[in-house]
């Protein structure tokens, strides 16, 4: 079973909405899936209970207190983990002592990259990490076509050893699948179908 961390200690930059369109997206295909909330905002949860009964079923696990990390996690396929925005090193360690993989989203704005940079230098350095027992992908989020800041913010990253992995664009359908407790894989129209290509790198590293 794979279990994937979502996480930046940086806050808004789209934790919670990448790990609930992978969510989606691994359960779109028939996989059992869970999201496990570890953040006390607790917004996956909330999401999950506005999803519609009609939609491919993602179970909620509330991880949001330490001693609940990694319960109830044998008959799935996989368990997407919502992490906390401010990350106190003991919870990040128990998160990714459970992770096999960390998706670290990030902006593209100069205020977060330092951040980002530290945050990533942070967890390559945890055992588990160096040891190569879980991968780590970096995911440009709320990329603006126009803006250049995409090319600055992957010369940035690769020039610290961390290529990015896939871009996602800024659309207003990603609030619109938040408030609506779904996500771009749940439909399957052609509007969608572009950007539902810009998680295929992400997915596919998953699988792999
Ligand atoms: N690709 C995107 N396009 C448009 N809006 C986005 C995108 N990604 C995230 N957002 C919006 O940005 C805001 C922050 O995103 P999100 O809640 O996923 O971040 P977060 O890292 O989980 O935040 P927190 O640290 O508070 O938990 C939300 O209003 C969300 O709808
Ligand atoms: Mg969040």
């Amino acid at each position: 079973m794979r279990k994937i961390l979502v996480v930046n200690s940086k806050g808004g930059c789209g934790k919670t909405t990448v790990a609930t369109n992978l969510a989606v997206a691994l359960a779109a295909r028939g996989e059992d899936v869970a999201l496990a909330d570890a953040d006390r905002q607790k917004s996956s949860l909330s999401w999950v209970k506005r999803r519609p009964k009609s939609l491919s079923r993602i179970e909620a696990l509330n991880w949001s207190k330490e001693d609940a990390i990694g319960d109830k996690d044998k008959k799935l396929d996989a368990i997407v983990i919502d992490g906390p925005g401010g990350l106190r090193s003991e919870l990040a360690k128990n998160l990714i002592a459970e992770a096999s993989d960390i998706v670290v989203p990030v902006l593209a704005s100069a205020f977060d990259w330092n951040a980002t940079i530290k945050f990533l230098d942070g967890i390559s350095d945890i055992k588990r990490v160096r040891k190569g027992k879980a991968d780590i992908y970096v995911v440009a989020n709320r990329i603006n076509r126009r803006s250049t800041q995409v090319k600055d913010l992957e010369q940035t990253l690769s020039d610290k050893g961390y290529p990015l992995l896939a871009r996602i664009s800024d659309r207003v359908l990603y609030a619109c699948h938040a408030a609506a407790g779904s996500g771009v894989f749940d439909y399957s129209d052609s509007r969608s179908h572009e950007i539902r290509g810009q998680w295929h790198p992400l997915l596919q590293a998953v699988d792999s």
